[in-house]
């Protein structure tokens, strides 16, 4: 044997071979196997989810990256320390001879171990989490304040955010990946709108969230539907009105294709443009409250097109909207009710006492004032009605107004959130006329063919049959042919929601 060999430098153990760098390797082998596990969970999940891909593509990545820098980093105190102990090398040799070594070993393994175990049991959990309307309407607290708790009061409760929000397939992974990291960014930086603006651009088709649970040929049929009012004045005089609603349906197997679901039958096209008139010429009207031009093609193919005077432009150099559920269910899970709305809703239900003289147009007055935040509303409020209701010789306040004030404190808490400024006068509802537009904005009468021989329909009893109003015994004989509307007070003229603002 050579002498020479057997002194040689023994060959350097790679840099990478310390503490810092394994640790900094397992971190980002955890973080690696984390994200291809949130990867395949969240691609084979029924409905994505926006937030996992903040978890999936910005936490895990970034758990990732800093494992990786850590063990750069571990390298380069190998190297620097090599280095200083000029060029003499002590390798890190794992001795198993050496309790000690068989100690850190049996650490570093273990750690490793649960580590990985951790971040596998942490990603489904927050997974779960994240699908959660807790996780929508509770984390980004203040931003979704106000669809949380609309959500929570309206008909679809128990129906998850996601599911009307998010879509399943390739292109919603996308989508809502990207909008969903970009969510969670504004949030933080304090960039979101106040109020969050409609129509929602990429919400869900409303012919695969709707139709997930109903069923667009059910025959529904005819409502019926009391309304109950009580009049500013100062006896609060009560006014009601029955109607039946004609809804319909949409399939002649199931009933005549008729009423107000007739626009949704499988072989009805409607077809609309929104546009509104902006200084001398017709502009998108991204709100959709304006509609100038309407097209309805039969299942025969017969095409039917009706134009609001003055609109002469070409309706194709504007977007051409196919009408779905959501034009007129446009409110469906968030629900602000207007003031004046919730206030005749008390009294009927007898929360507010309606013997309380002028306590119709008080307690809409106090509503309707600005406030800044929820607890000086809250304050106001109850100074405002109890100074309107004194109690004699400063005892307490009568019963009857202390329920009055709780009463229009509730109605303030789940209608009102002054900190995102949403409320009724922010969300348009289109499935009615009395406070905005709606049906109104194609059903005003004003609708024309060229040859002006065909109108929308206009009539009070196209929609819904008034088989009573008044209050007292005339509620008692009702009248199916229908009657005219009788306006309380003076006789109007006019769309509803040009005086009715909700507010009145
Ligand atoms: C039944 C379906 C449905 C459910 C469930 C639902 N939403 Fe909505 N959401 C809608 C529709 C429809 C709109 C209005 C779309 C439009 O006008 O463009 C909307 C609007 C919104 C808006 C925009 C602002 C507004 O008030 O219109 C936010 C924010 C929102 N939803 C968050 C949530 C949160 C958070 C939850 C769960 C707590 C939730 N949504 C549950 C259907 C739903
Ligand atoms: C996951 C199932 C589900 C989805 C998705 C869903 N709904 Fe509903 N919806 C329900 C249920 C259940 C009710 C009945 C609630 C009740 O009567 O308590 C209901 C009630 C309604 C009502 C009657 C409301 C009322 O005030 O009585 C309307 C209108 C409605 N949904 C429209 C929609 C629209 C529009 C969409 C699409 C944005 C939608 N729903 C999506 C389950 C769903
Ligand atoms: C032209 C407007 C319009 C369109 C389009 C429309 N609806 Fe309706 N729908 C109404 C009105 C108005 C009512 C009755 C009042 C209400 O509940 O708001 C109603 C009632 C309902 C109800 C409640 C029935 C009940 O028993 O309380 C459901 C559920 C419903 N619609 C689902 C849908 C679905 C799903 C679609 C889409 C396939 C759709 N609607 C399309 C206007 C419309
Ligand atoms: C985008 C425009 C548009 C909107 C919004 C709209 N409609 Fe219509 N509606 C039409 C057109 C177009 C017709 C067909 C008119 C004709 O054939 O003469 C129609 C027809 C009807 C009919 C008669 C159906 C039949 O039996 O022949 C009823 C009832 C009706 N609409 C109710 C409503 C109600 C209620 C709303 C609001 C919730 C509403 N519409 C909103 C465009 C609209
Ligand atoms: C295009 C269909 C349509 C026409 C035309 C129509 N209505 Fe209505 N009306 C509706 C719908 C839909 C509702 C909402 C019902 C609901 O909220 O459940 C409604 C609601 C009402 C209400 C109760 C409003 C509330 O929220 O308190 C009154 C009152 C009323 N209509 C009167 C009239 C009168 C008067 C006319 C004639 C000038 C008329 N309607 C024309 C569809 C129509
Ligand atoms: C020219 C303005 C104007 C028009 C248009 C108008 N109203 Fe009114 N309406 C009033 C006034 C003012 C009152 C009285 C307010 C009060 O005493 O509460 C009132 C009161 C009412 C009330 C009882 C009070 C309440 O709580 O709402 C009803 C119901 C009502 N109007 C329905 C309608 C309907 C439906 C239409 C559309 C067909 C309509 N109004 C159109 C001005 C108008």
């Amino acid at each position: 044997m050579n002498a020479e060999s057997s002194i040689r430098e023994p060959e350097k153990p790679p840099l990478i071979r310390n503490w810092w760098s394994l640790t900094g390797l397992t971190i980002a082998a955890g973080a690696l196997f984390s994200f291809l596990f949130l990867f395949v969970l969240d691609s084979l999940a029924r409905s994505g989810n926006p937030y996992l891909g903040i978890l999936t593509y910005l936490v895990a990545p970034a758990f990732l990256f800093s494992g990786l820098i850590l063990a750069g980093l571990g390298m380069w105190l190998e190297h620097r320390r090599r280095r200083q102990q000029g060029g003499a090398v002590s390798a890190l040799v794992i001795d198993f001879s050496r309790a000690r070594d068989r100690r850190r070993l049996a650490w570093f393994g273990g750690g490793a171990a649960g580590f990985l175990l951790l971040s596998a049991i942490g990603s489904y959990q927050t997974y779960h989490f994240t699908e959660s309307t807790q996780f929508c309407g509770q984390v980004c607290h203040t931003v979704m304040e106000p669809q949380r708790v609309t959500h929570q009061l309206g008909p679809h409760a128990r129906v998850a955010c996601v599911e009307c929000h998010i879509g399943p397939g390739a292109t919603w992974f996308v989508k809502s990946k990207l909008s969903g990291t970009y969510q969670v960014y504004a949030t933080w930086a304090d960039k979101y709108p106040r109020p969050i603006p409609t129509p929602i651009k990429n919400l869900r088709p409303a012919r695969e969230t709707c139709e997930q649970c109903h069923w667009p040929q059910k025959f529904i049929g005819n409502l019926d539907r009391t309304f109950h009012y009580f009049l500013a004045d100062e006896t609060n005089t009560p006014f009601v009105v029955r109607m039946t609603l004609k809804v319909g349906g949409g399939d002649p197997r199931l009933g005549p294709v008729a009423g107000i679901h007739w626009h949704v039958h499988p072989t009805n096209v409607v077809q609309y443009v929104a546009a509104r008139w902006d200084h001398g010429q017709w502009v998108p009207d991204p709100s959709r409250q304006s509609i100038p031009w309407v097209r309805f093609v039969d299942g025969q193919g017969v095409v039917t097109e009706f134009r609001k005077p003055g609109f002469t432009n070409d309706p194709a150099r504007f977007e051409i909207r196919t009408m779905d559920c959501m034009d007129c269910h446009n409110r469906p899970a968030h629900q602000y009710q207007a003031p004046s709305k919730a206030v005749n809703h008390a009294l009927a239900l007898g929360r507010i006492d309606p013997s309380l003289p002028w306590i119709k147009s008080n307690a809409v007055y106090a509503l309707t004032r600005p406030y800044t935040n929820l607890s000086e509303a809250l304050e106001r409020i109850a100074t405002f009605l109890a100074a309107a209701y004194p109690a004699p010789d400063h005892r307490d306040l009568a019963p009857s107004v202390r329920e009055a004030i709780a009463t229009v404190q509730e109605i303030y808490q789940h209608n009102f959130f002054p900190g995102m400024r949403a409320s009724w006068e922010k969300y348009p509802v289109n499935s009615s006329h009395m406070f905005w537009p709606g049906c109104f904005r194609c059903h005003e009468g004003r609708h024309v063919t060229a040859d002006g021989k065909r109108r929308i329909v206009n009539d009070c009893n196209a929609c819904h049959t008034i088989l009573a109003q008044g209050y007292g015994e005339v509620l008692r004989q009702l009248t199916p042919e229908g009657q005219p509307f009788r306006h309380p007070g003076d006789e109007v003229d006019g769309g509803c929601y040009e005086c009715h603002t909700g507010g009145l």
